[in-house]
């Protein structure tokens, strides 16, 4: 039982990875660049081990392998995937396919496979969501390439993934670079659902002085209702763990710096690209790097007074933090959506937006029971922005004024909400039919002459700014 399958990169994805293959039926050989990482990755391997052909080199890997190949890369994003492309290129024939399931900056994706365009082997490249879990027992995949490609590699892919309903979470999302852009709006969105969730828990703590177990109890109770997801539910055990050092809540002994890898980040440089407003994930990114800078966040609590305060008593409840908290991911979803439509628009992808939505709703990190409406929403009234479809219309109407009571109290109170607040701007703008543009624009026409558009659709020479306009 020779494999037409291999996977480089035996680290705690690739490992992972590896197993759920092998685990599904196939024979698959595995190569890490260390040896000693082959050997304990073979050693944890059990009864799986019969379907794993471990190599020592590259070429012993790629011999062992029949044509046509079909290559899983799982190394660190960046250099090392060129890198491992360029080792393979002398020893890869026609029909064989490297498969980069890292986390790629999609343009990287996009170089990648217009530089292999010349070569025997194909390339494509594929987003893999769900953490260690998720990689072993089944993630959402959300590949790219072209249909040859997906007819290839989608039965081994939607066998691997998770489940909804039967459903496999795995789908072609478009070309060349598609996959790894929705992933990376996957991961701009984790920034933003973590971020909104660390707020609510920052009120919780800071203004409403509850204790770690009573955090727990919320978000506990929260997973039981319109919020039901992944990441409430970790926040709910986070909350409850106990520190083995100390004894005492385990948040309390964690460092408040927020680490990242770059994915969020790429989200929000992309929108601006795309020229699309998601507030809530640039806050997100924003609070993140905030967090990074401790030395000045102490120095400002002594230079200004220490944030935040407790609040009045009464002046929030849970009840109002949940409702908030629905409204902020209704607004993040639907600014995450708008720049995938946005991007679907100007690279021509064609992007399957409910099939995106769908493949959300297991083993990534953002799964949610939301995210079947969205589905279903995105379905019914394609095109639309998620605030003006069925439910997420009437779910706004009802927490709208919820999310507004929590970010002014909060704010009063000096805790910051930033993702919270930049959702309900954002919302508060869509609902605006005159912005203060207009100030904007008479300032541009003003200092550049770069003119302005009229209300009533005349004819609009420059203003009557005097010579400044001139120049
Ligand atoms: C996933 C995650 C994963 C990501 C981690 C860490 O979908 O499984 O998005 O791909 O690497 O969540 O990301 P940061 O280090 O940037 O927080």
């Amino acid at each position: 039982n020779a494999p037409h399958l291999g996977l480089i990169g035996l680290g705690t994805m690739g490992a992972a990875l590896a197993l759920n293959i092998a685990e599904k039926g196939n024979a698959i050989a595995v190569f890490n660049r260390t040896g000693s990482v082959t050997d304990a990755f073979m050693a944890s391997a059990g009864a799986l081990a019969g379907r794993l052909t471990p190599a020592r080199t590259l070429e012993e890997f790629v011999a062992a392998i029949t044509p046509p190949r079909s290559i899983i890369l799982m190394v660190p994003a960046g250099p090392v995937v060129d890198d491992q492309i360029a080792r393979l290129r002398p020893l890869l024939g026609p029909g064989d396919l490297v498969i980069d399931a890292g986390n790629a900056n999609y343009t990287d994706t996009e170089r990648r496979v217009r530089d292999c365009a010349g070569e025997a082997f194909d390339f494509m490249g594929i987003g893999v969501s769900g953490g260690e879990d998720g990689a072993r027992h089944g993630p959402s995949i959300m590949a790219g390439g072209d249909a040859a490609h997906w007819q290839r590699m989608g039965p081994l892919l939607e066998a691997i993934s998770a489940k909804y309903n039967d459903e496999p979470c795995a789908a072609l999302m478009g070309p060349g670079g598609a996959g790894h852009f929705v992933k990376m709006v996957h991961n701009g969105i984790e920034y933003a659902d973590m971020q909104m969730i660390a707020e609510t828990y920052s009120v919780m703590r800071d203004g409403m002085g509850f204790a770690a177990d009573a955090v727990a109890d919320t978000f506990e109770a929260w997973n039981r209702g319109p919020l039901a997801s992944y990441l409430i539910e970790i926040s709910g055990k986070v909350a409850r763990a106990a520190d083995p050092i100390t004894g005492g809540p385990m948040l309390d002994v964690i460092l408040d710096k927020a680490g990242q890898k770059g994915t969020g980040r790429w989200t929000v440089i992309e929108a601006q690209h795309l020229a699309v407003a998601i507030p809530v994930i640039e806050a997100a990114v924003g609070a993140r790097n905030l967090s990074a800078r401790l030395d000045d966040r102490q120095k400002g609590a002594r230079v200004f007074g220490a944030m935040p305060q407790s609040l009045p008593t009464g002046s929030l409840d849970t009840a109002t933090l949940e409702q908030a908290l629905i409204a902020g991911k209704i607004l993040c979803y639907a600014q995450g959506f708008e720049m995938l439509a946005r991007a679907s628009a100007q690279f021509s992808w064609d992007l399957p937006m409910p099939a995106i939505a769908r493949i959300w709703r297991n083993g990534c990190i953002i799964r949610s029971e939301m995210l079947n409406d969205m589905a279903r929403a995105l379905a019914e009234a394609p095109g639309e922005n998620l605030i003006f479809a069925s439910p997420f219309t009437a779910m706004l109407r009802e927490s709208a004024a919820a999310l507004r009571k929590t970010v002014t109290t909060a704010t009063a109170a000096g805790i910051a909400v930033p993702a919270l607040a930049a959702g309900l701007s954002w919302f508060d703008t869509m609902r605006t039919p005159r912005t203060p543009a207009n100030m904007i624009q008479a300032q541009r026409d003003f200092f550049g002459a770069h003119g302005y558009e009229r209300i009533d659709g005349k004819d609009a020479p420059h203003g009557p700014w005097g010579h400044a306009a001139a120049h």
